[in-house]
């Protein structure tokens, strides 16, 4: 594994890994007592506030380099944001305290608190904006399929690389309209379509699993932030990944300039979206194929979490319950 050239100094304290866990968790379970309300905003500033404070826990140096924000005016945990003791290591941070925020506020499958953590200037630090992705799971040769490649041509290519006909790929598509041409070109060259409408981090993540999602390719437009947490997610479990950010006027580009990317139409593989020991933690709001949602018994809460680690390729998966006793409350 190509990780295994990390030199040590860049290696993430292990014991961290488990540290994102009780962030995660917590996000999701201050989210989840808002499901189905109907108020995507509140449930997002309840999962901001409680990951905001979980982080300040945490005995790391960390600065948030990509999140959510302006792009739909959504309670930030803003770029550029110091969290943590500020006495650990300096590490960068990805965060989407509540992805599928209208998931969450209507109660549908598929929303998740998720975040990463990787060493300082390992992680796209970019504003919140779109980007332009693509991926495939492992197994196929590099660079099989390309962004800048037709749809069509994807679609083949990776047929041929699986040994099938274009007719058994699936792609993994955002349900709006601005993919419609992607769909109609996937569904020419003979590759059904299986459209989500909301939640693309766990989306590129089902590439991994083919065999298991049934998903083969994700293709389409999506936020940036979750851009960078699923090339996390994917490094660990295998995989290609490239990205593109979309800084379609002048302000765009110069808030990304400011943040060094001198060139807007880079195409970011993998590795360059979330390079060395990346550590991705994610726990589910509402039930989804990823991850089961935060269960409110009578004492219990039980909450379930994915976390992966690049450099080692290891996936947890945690089952916790959660007792509020006298006065400790979860959020
Ligand atoms: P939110 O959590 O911000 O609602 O994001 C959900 C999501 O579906 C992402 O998974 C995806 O990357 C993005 O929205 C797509 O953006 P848009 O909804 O504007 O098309």
């Amino acid at each position: 594994m190509s990780d295994l050239i990390i030199q040590s100094q860049d290696i993430i304290e292990r014991i961290l890994t488990l540290e994102l866990v009780r962030v995660t968790e917590r996000a999701a379970v201050s989210a989840a007592r808002l499901r189905g309300r109907g108020d995507e905003k509140a449930a997002d500033q309840a999962a901001v506030d409680a990951m905001r404070r979980e982080l300040n826990r945490l005995p790391i140096d960390g600065t948030i380099v990509i999140g959510e924000g302006e792009r739909d005016e959504a309670p930030m945990l803003f770029i550029g944001e110091k969290v943590g003791t500020r006495t650990g290591p300096k590490v960068d941070i990805a965060v989407d305290p509540l992805e599928g925020t209208t998931l969450c506020a209507k109660d549908m499958p598929g929303s998740i608190a998720v975040m990463a953590m990787a060493q300082e200037g390992a992680l796209l630090n970019a504003p919140d904006v779109y980007m332009d992705k693509i991926a495939i799971g492992p197994g196929y040769p590099k660079g099989v399929v390309d962004l800048d490649a037709s749809p069509e041509e994807n679609v083949r290519a990776l047929a041929k690389a699986k040994g099938v006909k274009p007719g058994e790929i699936t792609v993994l598509v955002l349900d709006r309209p601005r993919h419609q041409d992607i769909i109609n070109a996937c569904r020419r060259a003979g590759a059904s379509i299986r459209l989500i409408t909301d939640g693309d981090v766990a989306g590129v993540i089902f590439t991994a699993q083919p065999g298991e999602t049934g998903v083969d390719m994700y293709i389409g437009t999506g936020g940036a932030p979750e851009g960078v947490l699923a090339a996390g997610a994917l490094r660990c479990v295998g995989g290609q990944m490239q990205g593109r950010l979309i800084l379609d006027t002048e302000a765009k580009r110069e808030r990304s300039l400011k943040m060094g990317i001198k060139d807007p139409k880079k195409k970011y593989d993998m590795m360059e979206l979330a390079s060395g020991d990346v550590i991705v933690c994610a726990t589910g709001v509402t039930d989804g194929a990823l991850l089961k949602g935060v269960k409110f018994g009578p004492e219990i809460i039980q909450t379930e979490t994915l976390i992966y680690r690049s450099v080692t390729g290891t996936v947890r998966r945690i089952a916790a319950e959660h007792r509020e006793m006298g006065k400790f409350r979860l959020d």
